[in-house]
C-alpha cells in the first residue's frame, strides 16, 4: 500500500496510523475467519463492517454497508456484542443507540480526520454567533459534537434531512464543506452555513483526475462521494457540459452499489476510498470500475485486521462507551435522522 501523506489544515488534530502490511496466505485467512465466526457465535456477537475495510474483514462480516445502514443494523440487532469494523465515530453511534450492549472497536487508532476537524467547544462558539440556526451534523463527528446538534445525517440522507427543516431557517452544516456544497446544490437552499472541515482522503480526489479519466473513457458513468475535494468543480462542469450531466452522480458508498445495480452502464469511474472496490467487483463482476484516485486509502479504516478482530472478541476489548448525558443528547439527533431515513 502507498505511503500515507499528511494533509494540510486540520492535521495537528490527529495522527495517521501506518498501514500494516498483512501477508497471510489464503489458508491462514480462512482459518482466522473461521475463528472470528466461532467467537461471534460464542459471544453472541454481530460483526459490522464498513465498505472501506480490508477485503478479508468485509468477507467475515454479518453486514457490509455505509454509515447509515450500519447504524440501522446496529439499532435493530439482538446480539449482545457489536464488533464495529469501521472507525471510532461509527462505534460511538452504536454505543449511543445501544447503551446496554458491548460495542467493540478492534483498534482504537481507527479515528477519522473529518470527525477530528470540529470539537464541541468550537461548535458551541459557532452556535453562539448564530443562535437561531438549526445544527445539522454529519455522522462523521464525535458523540460530544452530536450532543450539541439538532439533526444528524449521513451522505445517504443529508439532502433529505435538510429538506425536512423549514426553508426559512439558517442551517449550520458540519463538518464537511464539500458535502455541504452538494447538499446546498441538491436542495436549492442558500442559507446553509458550512464548517470548513474535510476528509483528508476524499480531499485528494481532484477535478483534474476526474477530467483525465472521463477523457480516457468518454462513455462511462461518474460516481463521486460527496466528501470529494472535486465536487464543486464537477457540479459546475456537469452544468456547463464539460462533464456529462446525465452520467454524473454524487452518492454515498451504499448509494454507489445500488446505483450500479440499477444502471445499464458497463463502466464506471469511482471517486471514493479504494476499499469499496472489493464489494463492487464482487457484486458486479461483469462491470468495470476505474478508481478516480487509486491512492485514496484511509489509514484509519485499515487499522482493523483479522488478528485484531480475534483479539477483540477474545478479550472483549477495547470497548467503546459514551457518558450517559452526552449519549442521551446525541441520540436525539441520531433518532431524528433515523426517523427520516
Ligand atoms: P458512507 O459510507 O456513509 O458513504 O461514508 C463514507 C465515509 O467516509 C465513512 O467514513
Ligand atoms: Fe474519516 Fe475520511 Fe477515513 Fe471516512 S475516509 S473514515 S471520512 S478519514
Amino acid at each position: 500500500m502507498p505511503e500515507v501523506t499528511v494533509p494540510e489544515g486540520f492535521e495537528g488534530r490527529y495522527s495517521l496510523p501506518l498501514i500494516e502490511h498483512v501477508e497471510d496466505s489464503a489458508e491462514q485467512i480462512r482459518r482466522k475467519q473461521e475463528r472470528v465466526r466461532a467467537l461471534c457465535a460464542e459471544r453472541n456477537a454481530i460483526l459490522l463492517a464498513h465498505h472501506y475495510q480490508r477485503p478479508e474483514v468485509q468477507e467475515v462480516a454479518d453486514a457490509v454497508a455505509d454509515s447509515l445502514k450500519l447504524s440501522q443494523a446496529a439499532a435493530k440487532t439482538s446480539a449482545n456484542v457489536i464488533v464495529f469494523c469501521g472507525v471510532h465515530f461509527m462505534a460511538e453511534t452504536a454505543a449511543i443507540l445501544l447503551p446496554d450492549k458491548i460495542v467493540l472497536l478492534p483498534d482504537l487508532r481507527a479515528g477519522c480526520s473529518l470527525a477530528a476537524s470540529i470539537t464541541p467547544e468550537e461548535l458551541r462558539k459557532w452556535k453562539a454567533k448564530l443562535p437561531d440556526a438549526v445544527v445539522v451534523s454529519y455522522i462523521n463527528t464525535s458523540a460530544a459534537v452530536k450532543a450539541e446538534s439538532d439533526y444528524c445525517c449521513t451522505s445517504a440522507n443529508a439532502a433529505k434531512v435538510v429538506r425536512a427543516i423549514p426553508a426559512d431557517r439558517t442551517i449550520l452544516f458540519l463538518p464537511d464543506k464539500f458535502l455541504a456544497e452538494v447538499v446546498a446544490r441538491q436542495t436549492g437552499r442558500n442559507n446553509i452555513v458550512a464548517y470548513p472541515g474535510y476528509c483528508h482522503v476524499h480531499k485528494t480526489i481532484r477535478p483534474e483526475q476526474v477530467v483525465e479519466i472521463m477523457d480516457q473513457h468518454p462513455d462511462i458513468e461518474l460516481l463521486l462521494h460527496p466528501e470529494c475535494g472535486c465536487v464543486s468543480s464537477c457540479m459546475s462542469k456537469a452544468l456547463d457540459g464539460t462533464l456529462p450531466q446525465d452520467r454524473t452522480f454524487f452518492l454515498s458508498t451504499e448509494g454507489m452499489l445500488r446505483h450500479i445495480g440499477e444502471s445499464s452502464a458497463a463502466e464506471f469511474a469511482v471517486g471514493t476510498e479504494l476499499g469499496i472496490m472489493h464489494q463492487l467487483n464482487k457484486k458486479y463482476p461483469e462491470k468495470t470500475f476505474h478508481p478516480v484516485n487509486p491512492n485514496a486509502i484511509c489509514a484509519f479504516m485499515k487499522t482493523i485486521t483479522l488478528d485484531k478482530v480475534i483479539r477483540s472478541l477474545e478479550t472483549l476489548t477495547p470497548q467503546i462507551t459514551v457518558p450517559t448525558e452526552i449519549a442521551h443528547k446525541a441520540k436525539r439527533a441520531i433518532d431524528r435522522m433515523l426517523e427520516l431515513a
